[in-house]
C-alpha cells in the first residue's frame, strides 16, 4: 500500500516513523515533511491546507491511505474531501474536528451529555465578559474560542490580567473576531488520553503527559509542548478506566447522536482534580510532542488500525511494556520571536531515536527551521531509565540557537 501523511512535524515524523514499521506499506509519501521526514518518507511540496492539491495527488498516485497530522488539515476540510472522492482517510470531517476548533462547540456538547469538565460561560461582549470575570474568583481561565496553536488560552491572577486579555481577545482584533470561553479554574496533575475513535468505537492508547511552560518547573510562556513521556504511574488503572468510560466512549456516541461522528484520533486533555478527573480540552488529532513518545510504544501494526477506523472494521491494540521519555530542542527566543538556519550537527552520534519538529536541509548542512526543532527521545525499562538515555543523547548534538528542558517527566520522577 501507498501512504501519504500530512504535515511536517514531530508528530508526522513519529507518525511515518510507525507507518515504516509495518509490512503492509510499499511507500511513503509526507506532505510537505521536513528534512527528518526526508530520510524515511518522499516529502511533496503541498501545504496542509492545500485540500484540492493534496486530494488530486492522492488520486494520482493511487493512495490507499492518507493519515492526517495537524489540525489546520482538518478545520480545512480535507477529510470531506477526500471521502467526497472515494479515498481513504484517516482524520475526522470538518464537522467533527469542531470539538477541538470551537471551545464553544466542545463545551456545550460535554454539558449536555454531563461530560465532566469545568464550568463554563461563553461571551461576545467584552463589558460582559468584564463583569461575570470580576464577580468571580481569580485565578480567572479565559479561552479564545477557535484554532490558536495552543496558545489562546491565558490563566489571569489578577484582575489588571484578565481585562488585558479580555481587551485582546474581544476588542483589539488580535486573534480576530470572535468569543471567549471563561471557565472555573481546576487544579490537579494534566495527562493526556489520546484513543483512535472509528464511530461509538473507542481504542485507548497508553497514556502520556505533556510539559507546556517553556522553562525547568513549569515557569514561563505557554509553548506547544517541550516534552513528554509514557507511562504515567500517577494514574492509576482505576483513573484510566474512568477516564475512558466516563469521559471518551461517551463523548464517541455523542459525536454520533449529534450526527457528526468522530473518525481519527480524539485527544483527551485530562485533569485529575480533587473532585475528580475531568476534561481540559479535546483536540482532534494526535497530540505533538505525545505521539513522539506514546506510538514508539505501539506493537501493533498501525495501518491495521487506521484502516479499522477508517472502513469501520475491528483491530486490536498491542503495546510494548518499556518507557519513552522525549525532550525538546527549540530556537532560543521560542515561543517569541526566534531566529532559523542554524547549523544542527551530531546527529549521527545519538544513540535512541531523534523526530524532527522543524528542520531543513541546505546542500549537506542540517538546518534550524522552526520553534521546536527536534525531540529527542529516550526509551527504557523504567522512566528513570529513559530520561537519563534522552538527556545523553540531547548533549550529543551540537548548535549553538537550541535550548532545552532538564526536568521533563519530573511530575513522574522527582520529588
Ligand atoms: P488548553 O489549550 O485548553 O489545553 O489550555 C492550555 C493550558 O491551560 C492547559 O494545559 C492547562 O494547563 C491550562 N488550563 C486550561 N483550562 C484550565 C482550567 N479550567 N483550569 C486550570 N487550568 C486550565
Ligand atoms: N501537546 C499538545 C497538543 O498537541 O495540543
Amino acid at each position: 500500500m501507498k501512504v501519504l501523511v500530512i504535515g511536517s512535524g514531530g508528530r508526522e515524523h513519529a507518525i511515518v516513523d510507525a507507518l515504516s514499521r509495518s509490512p503492509q506499506v510499499e511507500k511513503i509519501y509526507c506532505a510537505p515533511g521536513n528534512a527528518g521526514i526526508a530520510r524515511q518518507a518522499e516529502c511533496v511540496a503541498i501545504k496542509d491546507t492545500e485540500v484540492g492539491q493534496l486530494r488530486d495527488f492522492a488520486a494520482r498516485e493511487g493512495i490507499g491511505l492518507t493519515v492526517v497530522g495537524p489540525e489546520v488539515a482538518l478545520a480545512a476540510g480535507v477529510a470531506d474531501a477526500f471521502k467526497a472522492a472515494g479515498l481513504r482517510i484517516f482524520g475526522p470531517t470538518k464537522a467533527a474536528a469542531r470539538i477541538e476548533a470551537s471551545k464553544e462547540f466542545a463545551k456545550e456538547l460535554m454539558a449536555k451529555y454531563d461530560i465532566p469538565t469545568a464550568g463554563f460561560r461563553a461571551f461576545t461582549d467584552y463589558d460582559e465578559a468584564r463583569a461575570y470575570v470580576a464577580a468571580r474568583p481569580l485565578p480567572a481561565v479565559l479561552k479564545y474560542d477557535g484554532l490558536a496553536a495552543g496558545k489562546g488560552v491565558v490563566i489571569a491572577r489578577t484582575m489588571e490580567e484578565a481585562d488585558a486579555a479580555l481587551r485582546d481577545m474581544l476588542c483589539d482584533d488580535k486573534f480576530g473576531e470572535g468569543k471567549v470561553v471563561v471557565e472555573d479554574y481546576l487544579e490537579g496533575p494534566e495527562f493526556s488520553l489520546l484513543c483512535f475513535v472509528s464511530g461509538e468505537r473507542v481504542w485507548p492508547m497508553v497514556l502520556s503527559q505533556d510539559h507546556k511552560r517553556a522553562y525547568d518547573g513549569d515557569e514561563g510562556p505557554n509553548t506547544g509542548g517541550m516534552g513528554a513521556y509514557s507511562p504515567l504511574p500517577f494514574i492509576t488503572a482505576e483513573d484510566e478506566r474512568y477516564a475512558v468510560e466516563r469521559i471518551m466512549r461517551p463523548v464517541a456516541a455523542a459525536m454520533v447522536a449529534e450526527g457528526c461522528p468522530f473518525e481519527g484520533v480524539l485527544y483527551g486533555g485530562l485533569m485529575k482534580t480533587r473532585d475528580g478527573i475531568k476534561v481540559i480540552e479535546f483536540n482532534a488529532r494526535f497530540g505533538d510532542p505525545e505521539t513522539e513518545v506514546v506510538l514508539p510504544r505501539l506493537k501493533s501494526d498501525i495501518v491495521d488500525i487506521f484502516c479499522a477506523v477508517a472502513d469501520g472494521g475491528e483491530t486490536e491494540l498491542e503495546w510494548h511494556d518499556f518507557a519513552t521519555l522525549g525532550i525538546v530542542l527549540a530556537s532560543k527566543g521560542y515561543p517569541g520571536d526566534y531566529e532559523k538556519g542554524h547549523e544542527i550537527k551530531g546527529l549521527d552520534r545519538v544513540e535512541g531515536t531523534v523526530y524532527h519538529m522543524g528542520t531543513k536541509t541546505d546542500g549537506d548542512r542540517l538546518l534550524t527551521n522552526g520553534g521546536r526543532v527536534l525531540f529527542v527521545v529516550g526509551q527504557g525499562a523504567t522512566l528513570a531509565e529513559a530520561r537519563a538515555k534522552a538527556l545523553a543523547d540531547v548533549e550529543r548534538i551540537e548548535c549553538d540557537n537550541l535550548f532545552h528542558r532538564t526536568d521533563i517527566g519530573h511530575w513522574a520522577l522527582d520529588d
